[in-house]
């Protein structure tokens, strides 16, 4: 199964995104993709078969985005917390992830074809050593593609993050390569797993669980938040435009309120 699923969208939906694509795209969106279990439920799946159709709908968001001409995304595929459901889903997972990687490998032409890099963000101590080299791998093959950028947050937690990165930092306070007074938002977003991302525009989470979930804290202080109820393997393109028109009004009300605020 395929990352990329192309030339999936009919008339109707072509049609929708080109007038969307008349106001403002935003650069990055992020995506936490929660409901799987709960679809799996409600279709009388096991929960593996629901983060399956999950893996599935990813494939078609990533499409949808490059079609909108979303420069980068970043997918919350599994928290460190994670790790603390039943030792049968976790190995699901793994196994899941480990497949997943080791297509995206066999299917590198499309990834140079399509210029998408490709980054995991996450602590790799935490990662079995057979999918931690294959996440490399992937990242490695498509290091110098410039066109679009994929964070996939495995094994990640933003209080993980930070703290890592407050270790580096520290670490190289010890050995005088920097000074404590020369640390600051930049040197500290420059040195958390993102470093290579800019900010997110647009934050989406599914399933209808408004919160974090310890996903981004520090870099979606200035995001636009869309919480919507669809369980993630049931996410249309439809639930994915209507985010994008809502953070294309909330672009216009804040535009409008800087020309007013411009004007006084
Ligand atoms: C949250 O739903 C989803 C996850 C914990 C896993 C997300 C993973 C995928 C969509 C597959 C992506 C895989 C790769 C290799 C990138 P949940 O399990 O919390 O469901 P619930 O909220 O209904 O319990
Ligand atoms: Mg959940």
């Amino acid at each position: 199964m395929s990352w990329i699923k192309e030339n999936t969208s009919n008339i109707l939906q072509l049609c929708a995104m080109k007038i969307i694509k008349n106001g403002p795209i935003p650069r990055h969106v992020a995506f936490i993709m929660d409901g799987n279990r709960r679809y799996a439920d409600k279709k009388r799946f096991n929960s593996l078969k629901g983060h399956t159709d999950g893996f599935n709908k990813l494939a078609h968001t990533l499409q949808w985005c490059l079609d909108l001409g979303i420069k980068e995304v970043t997918v919350y595929a599994f928290s460190i917390e994670n790790f603390k459901r039943s030792h049968d889903e976790v190995n699901g997972l793994l196994k899941l992830a480990e497949e997943k990687f080791t297509n995206l490998l066999d299917e590198r032409d499309k990834l140079m074809e399509h210029g998408i890099k490709i980054c995991v963000i996450g602590n790799f101590t935490l990662i079995p050593d057979k999918l931690s080299k294959i996440m490399r791998q992937s990242t490695i093959i498509t290091k110098d593609n410039k066109q679009a950028l994929l964070n996939i947050a495995f094994a990640y937690t933003s209080r993980d993050e930070i703290t890592q990165t407050i270790k580096s930092l520290s670490s190289l306070v010890n050995v005088n390569q920097i000074c404590i007074k020369n640390i600051d938002e930049k040197l500290f977003s420059n040195n958390l797993y993102t470093y290579q991302s800019s900010n997110p525009d647009l934050l989406i989470r599914t399933s209808g669980e408004v919160r974090f979930s310890d996903f981004l804290l520090w870099q979606i202080s200035d995001s636009y938040i869309h919480f919507t109820k669809s369980l993630w393997p049931e996410y249309t393109v439809w639930d994915f435009l209507k985010a994008i028109f809502f953070y294309q009004r909330y672009c216009d009300i804040n535009n409008a309120d800087t020309i007013s605020t411009t004007k006084l």
